[in-house]
């Protein structure tokens, strides 16, 4: 089974049987309708590439990593787009989640999710019960405060900035816990591994800046123009479009430098290039090889 597949199997078997078990319906519907169809599962994806790049070859508490992190992930895209926070109409090409299931869903609905991603971690570590502790404390870390996503978010709420610290937590932190969680998750060491997740969560969230405006909603399932209209700190905002491209191309660079030496190596290197071309416009992407 490639990676895809067992990201999608892992999912499937957190969110399976919740309406059977008594979930109201509308709660488990609009659960199961924020993560799929999903996105590029990019996350998840370098979670499994690292934990098979260090010699793990599940199924097994990787895929309970990687799947709880797509969640997680899942779980931020919903609060982020609920009208106090982005007031994001559409995503992943269809309606959002607070559009379709109304406001209150929305945020029960993220909620859940966060609750099934340890639920999930938690059931995966049966036979490896010895690195689910350093896999938690990677985990919460990425999602929570001082550095995680809701800290990232939190930054929204104050008058004062840094870009790079709000990147950092809103985005970097979970591609970050990908990296060494997959190292954890194969019982390896992970320092060596934070730091090319770091940089190609950096990377990610300025070509989601550039996307912004240099993309058309239909192209990326989700509204553009909104950072100026919010006024969100950005990469374009404070580089200028083509040194935000630039920045993008010398994040990658630095992602693909940070690939430790190991037997999977070159499929991680293909694995971050083609993300590279994939989450910038194609004409500025051409400009960026
Ligand atoms: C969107 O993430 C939010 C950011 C942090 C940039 P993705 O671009 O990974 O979203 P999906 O999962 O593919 O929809
Ligand atoms: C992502 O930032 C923040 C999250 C942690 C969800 P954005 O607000 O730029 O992401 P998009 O553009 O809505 O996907
Ligand atoms: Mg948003
Ligand atoms: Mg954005």
């Amino acid at each position: 089974m490639d990676a895809r597949e067992r990201i999608e199997r892992a999912l499937e078997m957190a969110l399976a049987g919740r309406q059977a078990m008594g979930c109201p319906p509308g709660l488990a519907a609009a659960v199961h309708y924020a993560v799929f169809p999903g996105g590029a599962r990019v996350r998840p994806r370098l979670c499994l590439a690292v934990a098979a790049a260090c010699g793990e070859r599940g199924p097994g508490i990787a895929d309970g990593a990687a799947a709880a992190i797509e969640l997680l992930h899942c779980a931020s895209l919903v609060h982020d787009d609920l009208p106090c926070f982005d007031d994001a109409p559409t995503r992943r090409g269809k309606a959002s989640v607070h559009c379709a299931f109304g406001e209150r869903l929305a945020v029960l609905a993220g909620d859940a999710l966060i609750v099934t991603a340890f639920e999930v971690l938690g059931r995966s570590a049966a036979s490896t019960p010895a690195r689910l502790v350093p896999l938690l404390a990677t985990i919460t870390s990425s999602v929570g405060m001082p550095t995680g996503i809701v800290a990232g978010q939190a930054w929204e709420c104050e008058s004062q900035v840094v870009l790079d610290d709000y990147q950092r937590a809103k985005t970097g932190s979970l591609f970050a816990a990908a990296a060494v969680a997959g190292a954890q998750a194969a019982g390896a060491d992970a320092t060596p591994w934070r730091a090319l997740g770091e940089r190609l969560g950096e990377a990610y969230q300025v070509a989601d800046d550039i996307q912004d405006v240099a993309s058309a909603p239909e192209q990326i399932g989700k509204p553009t123009g909104r950072d100026r209209m919010l006024g969100r700190p950005s990469a374009v905002e404070q580089f200028g479009l083509m040194g935000a491209v630039q920045r993008v191309k010398d994040l990658v660079a630095a992602a693909v430098e940070a690939v430790p030496v190991c037997a999977g190596a070159g499929s991680l290197r293909m694995l971050i290039q083609a993300e590279s071309q994939r989450i910038l416009p194609r004409d500025l992407a051409r400009l960026a090889a």
